[in-house]
């Protein structure tokens, strides 16, 4: 059996995390003086590192339907801007309260709340901001990945998966379980799949059904595995407080199958993941096979 956290991690498409990652440094996002402390609070976060997976999910859709990878960054970028976002404000003493992401302390540990709160608020509308100035593409096109950008993050999305999470409101059992975990992970995940498809414009109904189905799997397998890692990780490799989940009292794929049981699923998840892919009948998955691959056996 897969002991997504045992073994060591496939290849990651590195080259295209290089090309996020310089691109993302190149943003910047207030000129004026007054405004210069956020702004830094904003790239403090967003330039921590980070595994990218969001963003290097589109580019990878985006070279397996035949366009080129950077004909998608400016989305790859919002991807990542709404995914620091939410990490910024996930991590606040009334959320859950961490000390450490990404290596380095947490953004209200280095900036305070008030400029933790508001950097957060900043990269949500930066990241529209970018998608609906920088991305080219047909106009319509465009329109339909910014609403699918922001109904996957808005309350029938992330955020009301978080809602789920912190209020512990999800119905009982797997499928309340699985339900909260695809809208607080899921959710956006499969936004940087499905936005790809809408900004190209022209797959047919069933592969996007294809790439849905696996994109879907693929959001929960990646939450089923951190869930794991909270328990079975060091803070070390993690860049991040290992243990948070017991510490609140969260509902996770461990406490609800045990480490054994939340390992089968994520086996599971990864299979179900891997037949939708090869089901999606288009271009070259090999990259997104890749990116499947080290979402179920990664460390950290
Ligand atoms: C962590 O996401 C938060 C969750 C959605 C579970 P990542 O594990 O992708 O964090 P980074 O971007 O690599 O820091
Ligand atoms: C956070 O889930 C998900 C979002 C930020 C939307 P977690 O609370 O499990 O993420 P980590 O473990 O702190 O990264
Ligand atoms: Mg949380
Ligand atoms: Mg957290
Ligand atoms: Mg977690």
């Amino acid at each position: 059996m897969t002991k997504p956290d045992s073994v060591s991690a496939p290849a990651f498409p590195d080259e295209l995390r290089e090309q996020v990652d310089a691109y993302l440094a190149e943003m910047h996002f207030s000129a004026d003086p007054g405004v210069a402390r956020l702004d830094e609070a904003m790239r403090y976060s967003l330039l921590a590192g980070g595994k990218r997976i969001r963003p290097v999910l589109a580019l990878a859709t985006a070279s397996a339907i035949g366009l080129t990878s950077s004909e998608v960054l400016p989305l790859a970028a919002a991807l990542e801007l709404i995914h620091t976002y939410s990490l910024i404000h996930d991590d606040l003493p009334a959320m859950d309260d961490d000390d450490m992401r990404r290596g380095r302390p947490t953004c209200h540990v280095a900036y305070g709340e008030d400029t933790a709160i508001l950097a957060g608020d900043g990269l949500y509308a930066e990241a529209f901001l970018h998608l609906l100035t920088h991305q080219r593409g047909e106009p319509a096109n465009i329109l339909r990945a910014a609403a699918e950008l922001a109904s996957a993050t808005g309350a029938a999305g992330m955020v009301g998966g978080q809602y789920l999470d912190v209020a512990a409101s999800a119905p009982s059992g797997a499928q309340g379980l699985r339900h909260l975990h695809a809208l607080k992970t899921g959710r956006l995940i499969r936004a940087s799949v499905e936005c790809v498809l809408l900004i190209e414009g022209s797959q047919e109904p069933a592969t996007i059904e294809h790439f849905e189905n696996f994109s879907s799997e693929l959001g929960v397998l990646f939450q089923i595995v951190d869930d794991i890692l909270d328990v079975t990780g060091s803070d070390e490799a993690l860049g991040k407080t290992s243990g948070s989940d017991e510490r609140l009292g969260k509902r996770t794929y461990v406490t609800e199958f045990g480490l054994e049981g939340a390992r089968r699923l994520a086996h599971e998840a990864h299979s179900k993941a891997s037949a939708a892919l090869a089901g999606a009948g288009t271009g070259d998955p090999a990259q997104l096979q890749q990116i499947t691959d080290f979402i179920a056996h990664r460390s950290f």
